[in-house]
């Protein structure tokens, strides 16, 4: 079992899009395992997007990731850290692909509402950036054998 950080970015939370998006990920089948409404300090930023400080439009990332409150969470499921990449789309919501939530959500290479961890190194480091291990809800729903068979997991 895999998990991920997302963060529900400033745009989404002012548009209003938290509840929608959330959906697609709990329809999917994947658990919530840690939630919190915060505001991203440009410290927590830099180290965030330490990749990429250096990079010419890391000033304006900054100022829109720490402009508003967002909403953090860890999503647990199988091979979860690719699913919810490929559930984003591309970075640009105007290259994404239709049915993606960039794609059908988003018209900005910035302003793509939501983050989500690109590998296992990052989803660690990243989850440990946002969350304490205190913070993280281990739980097993019921309905986890209607979700997929037993010898999946
Ligand atoms: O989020 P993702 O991993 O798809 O993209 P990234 O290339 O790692 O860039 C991180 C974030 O920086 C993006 O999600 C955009 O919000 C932002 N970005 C930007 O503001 N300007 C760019 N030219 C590229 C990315
Ligand atoms: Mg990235």
């Amino acid at each position: 079992m895999e998990r991920t950080l997302i963060l529900f970015k400033p745009d989404c939370v002012q548009r209003r899009l938290v509840g929608r998006i959330l959906s697609r990920f709990e329809d999917k089948g994947l658990n919530v395992v840690a939630m919190k409404l915060m505001h991203i300090t440009p410290d927590l930023a830099k180290q965030h997007y330490a990749e990429h400080v250096q990079k010419g439009w890391y000033p304006t990332l900054e100022a829109f990731i720490t402009g508003g409150p967002v909403v953090a969470a860890v999503l647990e499921g199988l091979e979860v850290i690719r699913v919810v990449r490929e559930m984003l789309g591309a970075t640009s919501g105007l290259k994404a692909a239709a049915g993606t939530i960039r794609g059908d959500f988003s018209s900005s290479r910035q302003m793509n509402l939501v983050h989500a961890s690109d590998g296992p190194e990052a989803a660690a480091r990243e989850i440990g950036l946002y969350f304490k291990k205190e913070e993280i809800v281990e739980h097993t729903l019921t309905i986890t054998p209607w979700l997929r068979a037993g010898d999946e997991a």
